[in-house]
Protein backbone atom coordinates (compact mmCIF):
# COMPACT_ATOMS: atom_id res chain seq x y z
CA UNK A 1 0.00 0.00 0.00
CA UNK A 2 2.58 2.12 1.21
CA UNK A 3 4.29 1.34 -1.89
CA UNK A 4 1.46 2.96 -4.01
CA UNK A 5 2.63 6.97 -2.92
CA UNK A 6 5.45 9.19 -4.73
CA UNK A 7 5.93 10.65 -1.40
CA UNK A 8 5.09 11.08 2.21
CA UNK A 9 3.66 14.58 2.95
CA UNK A 10 2.80 13.92 6.32
CA UNK A 11 3.97 11.74 8.83
CA UNK A 12 2.01 10.59 12.33
CA UNK A 13 3.87 12.78 14.32
CA UNK A 14 2.96 16.08 12.34
CA UNK A 15 -0.60 14.85 12.17
CA UNK A 16 -0.90 14.33 15.87
CA UNK A 17 1.02 17.80 16.58
CA UNK A 18 -0.93 19.50 14.14
CA UNK A 19 -4.39 18.04 15.78
CA UNK A 20 -3.08 18.82 19.05
CA UNK A 21 -2.99 22.30 18.68
CA UNK A 22 -6.30 22.65 16.69
CA UNK A 23 -7.77 20.88 19.62
CA UNK A 24 -6.60 23.16 22.08
CA UNK A 25 -7.50 26.17 20.24
CA UNK A 26 -11.58 25.12 19.82
CA UNK A 27 -11.07 24.17 23.13
CA UNK A 28 -10.59 27.78 24.01
CA UNK A 29 -13.35 29.32 21.48
CA UNK A 30 -15.96 26.99 22.14
CA UNK A 31 -16.05 27.41 26.27
CA UNK A 32 -19.02 27.18 27.90
CA UNK A 33 -20.81 26.34 24.70
CA UNK A 34 -22.34 23.47 23.75
CA UNK A 35 -20.25 22.11 20.66
CA UNK A 36 -21.43 19.57 18.56
CA UNK A 37 -19.03 18.16 15.69
CA UNK A 38 -20.58 17.14 12.70
CA UNK A 39 -18.08 14.22 10.80
CA UNK A 40 -17.92 14.66 6.76
CA UNK A 41 -17.91 10.38 6.23
CA UNK A 42 -15.87 8.49 5.12
CA UNK A 43 -12.55 11.02 4.77
CA UNK A 44 -13.20 12.59 8.25
CA UNK A 45 -13.24 9.56 10.34
CA UNK A 46 -9.77 9.61 11.68
CA UNK A 47 -9.17 13.27 11.84
CA UNK A 48 -12.57 13.17 13.93
CA UNK A 49 -11.22 10.57 16.56
CA UNK A 50 -8.47 12.11 16.83
CA UNK A 51 -9.55 15.71 17.59
CA UNK A 52 -12.10 14.83 19.49
CA UNK A 53 -10.02 13.37 21.68
CA UNK A 54 -8.08 16.69 21.52
CA UNK A 55 -10.65 18.33 22.84
CA UNK A 56 -11.34 18.85 26.36
CA UNK A 57 -14.78 20.57 26.94
CA UNK A 58 -17.75 18.57 26.71
CA UNK A 59 -18.69 18.14 23.12
CA UNK A 60 -21.05 15.57 20.96
CA UNK A 61 -20.45 13.85 17.74
CA UNK A 62 -22.20 13.58 14.68
CA UNK A 63 -22.18 12.45 11.03
CA UNK A 64 -23.35 13.46 7.80
CA UNK A 65 -22.53 11.27 4.33
CA UNK A 66 -22.33 12.63 1.14
CA UNK A 67 -21.18 11.93 -2.04
CA UNK A 68 -19.70 14.05 -4.95
CA UNK A 69 -17.34 11.99 -6.58
CA UNK A 70 -18.19 8.03 -7.30
CA UNK A 71 -15.27 6.45 -7.95
CA UNK A 72 -13.53 9.38 -9.63
CA UNK A 73 -10.49 12.30 -8.83
CA UNK A 74 -12.54 15.24 -9.74
CA UNK A 75 -15.81 16.52 -8.53
CA UNK A 76 -18.61 16.28 -10.27
CA UNK A 77 -20.01 19.08 -8.71
CA UNK A 78 -23.35 17.62 -7.42
CA UNK A 79 -23.66 16.81 -3.50
CA UNK A 80 -26.15 14.26 -2.58
CA UNK A 81 -26.73 13.64 1.06
CA UNK A 82 -26.40 9.62 1.85
CA UNK A 83 -27.10 10.08 5.46
CA UNK A 84 -27.98 13.15 7.67
CA UNK A 85 -27.79 13.92 11.44
CA UNK A 86 -29.01 11.83 13.94
CA UNK A 87 -29.67 14.92 15.85
CA UNK A 88 -31.41 17.98 16.02
CA UNK A 89 -28.33 21.29 15.80
CA UNK A 90 -30.50 24.32 16.55
CA UNK A 91 -29.57 26.45 18.81
CA UNK A 92 -26.25 24.64 18.94
CA UNK A 93 -22.60 25.76 17.78
CA UNK A 94 -21.88 23.11 15.38
CA UNK A 95 -17.98 22.70 13.89
CA UNK A 96 -18.36 20.60 10.48
CA UNK A 97 -15.47 18.28 10.93
CA UNK A 98 -14.12 17.24 7.10
CA UNK A 99 -10.64 15.87 5.69
CA UNK A 100 -9.70 18.02 2.79
CA UNK A 101 -10.71 20.72 1.19
CA UNK A 102 -10.69 20.99 -2.74
CA UNK A 103 -13.19 22.85 -5.06
CA UNK A 104 -15.24 23.81 -2.04
CA UNK A 105 -18.59 22.69 -3.68
CA UNK A 106 -19.27 20.04 -0.42
CA UNK A 107 -18.85 22.29 2.04
CA UNK A 108 -20.06 25.21 0.20
CA UNK A 109 -23.46 22.75 -0.05
CA UNK A 110 -23.08 21.34 3.50
CA UNK A 111 -22.63 25.11 5.14
CA UNK A 112 -25.98 26.08 3.55
CA UNK A 113 -28.06 22.69 4.10
CA UNK A 114 -27.09 22.79 8.08
CA UNK A 115 -27.11 26.93 8.44
CA UNK A 116 -31.40 26.16 7.56
CA UNK A 117 -31.35 24.18 10.90
CA UNK A 118 -30.27 26.97 12.48
CA UNK A 119 -26.99 26.55 14.80
CA UNK A 120 -26.12 29.08 16.90
CA UNK A 121 -22.82 29.02 14.98
CA UNK A 122 -21.68 27.32 12.26
CA UNK A 123 -17.91 26.92 11.34
CA UNK A 124 -15.41 24.26 9.69
CA UNK A 125 -12.38 22.31 10.86
CA UNK A 126 -10.63 20.83 7.84
CA UNK A 127 -7.52 18.95 8.23
CA UNK A 128 -5.91 19.88 4.71
CA UNK A 129 -6.91 22.77 2.36
CA UNK A 130 -5.88 22.65 -1.47
CA UNK A 131 -6.90 26.59 -1.66
CA UNK A 132 -5.53 26.14 -5.62
CA UNK A 133 -8.66 24.23 -6.51
CA UNK A 134 -11.49 26.40 -4.97
CA UNK A 135 -14.15 26.85 -7.50
CA UNK A 136 -16.50 28.23 -4.70
CA UNK A 137 -15.51 30.80 -1.38
CA UNK A 138 -15.67 29.16 1.97
CA UNK A 139 -14.45 30.55 5.18
CA UNK A 140 -12.83 28.19 7.29
CA UNK A 141 -11.89 28.77 10.53
CA UNK A 142 -9.82 25.96 11.56
CA UNK A 143 -7.41 24.60 9.14
CA UNK A 144 -4.64 21.79 9.73
CA UNK A 145 -2.53 21.97 6.81
CA UNK A 146 -2.19 23.84 3.36
CA UNK A 147 -1.11 21.35 0.79
CA UNK A 148 -0.50 21.33 -2.90
CA UNK A 149 -2.67 20.06 -5.82
CA UNK A 150 -2.22 16.43 -5.89
CA UNK A 151 -4.50 13.83 -5.12
CA UNK A 152 -3.79 12.63 -1.95
CA UNK A 153 -4.73 9.51 0.19
CA UNK A 154 -3.85 8.08 3.95
CA UNK A 155 -5.24 9.30 7.24
CA UNK A 156 -9.26 8.83 6.33
CA UNK A 157 -8.29 10.01 2.56
CA UNK A 158 -8.89 7.55 0.04
CA UNK A 159 -8.78 6.84 -4.22
CA UNK A 160 -11.92 4.21 -4.26
CA UNK A 161 -12.25 3.57 -0.82
CA UNK A 162 -8.88 2.20 -0.61
CA UNK A 163 -5.45 3.62 1.57
CA UNK A 164 -7.89 5.13 4.29
CA UNK A 165 -5.98 3.16 6.47
CA UNK A 166 -2.70 4.25 6.16
CA UNK A 167 -1.36 6.78 8.93
CA UNK A 168 0.60 9.28 7.21
CA UNK A 169 -1.03 10.73 4.11
CA UNK A 170 1.04 10.76 0.58
CA UNK A 171 0.83 11.24 -2.96
CA UNK A 172 -0.48 8.49 -4.37
CA UNK A 173 1.48 7.52 -7.72
CA UNK A 174 0.04 8.84 -10.45
CA UNK A 175 -0.06 5.60 -12.40
CA UNK A 176 -2.46 4.04 -9.51
CA UNK A 177 -5.05 6.26 -10.95
CA UNK A 178 -4.43 7.20 -14.13
P1 LIG B 1 -14.72 19.31 -2.80
O1 LIG B 1 -16.21 19.34 -2.79
O2 LIG B 1 -14.18 19.37 -4.19
O3 LIG B 1 -14.10 20.35 -1.90
O4 LIG B 1 -14.30 17.89 -2.33
C1 LIG B 1 -14.19 17.55 -1.04
C2 LIG B 1 -14.10 16.04 -0.88
O5 LIG B 1 -13.45 15.41 -1.97
C3 LIG B 1 -13.28 15.72 0.31
O6 LIG B 1 -14.07 15.63 1.45
C4 LIG B 1 -12.65 14.38 -0.05
O7 LIG B 1 -13.51 13.34 0.36
C5 LIG B 1 -12.55 14.42 -1.54
N1 LIG B 1 -11.18 14.78 -1.97
C6 LIG B 1 -10.75 15.96 -2.44
N2 LIG B 1 -9.45 15.95 -2.71
C7 LIG B 1 -9.01 14.71 -2.40
C8 LIG B 1 -7.72 14.06 -2.44
O8 LIG B 1 -6.69 14.62 -2.81
N3 LIG B 1 -7.71 12.77 -2.03
C9 LIG B 1 -8.81 12.11 -1.59
N4 LIG B 1 -10.02 12.68 -1.52
C10 LIG B 1 -10.13 13.96 -1.92
MG1 LIG C 1 -14.75 14.00 2.47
Amino acid sequence: MIGDLKEILLDEKRLAEKIAEMGEIISRDYEEKELVLVGVLKGSVMFMADLMKRITIPCCMDFMAVSSYGAATETTGVVRILKDLDYQIEGKHVLIVEDIIDSGVTLKYLMEYLNSRKPASLEIACLLNKPERRRVEIGVKYQGFEVPDYFLVGYGLDFAEKYRNLPCIGILKEEVYK
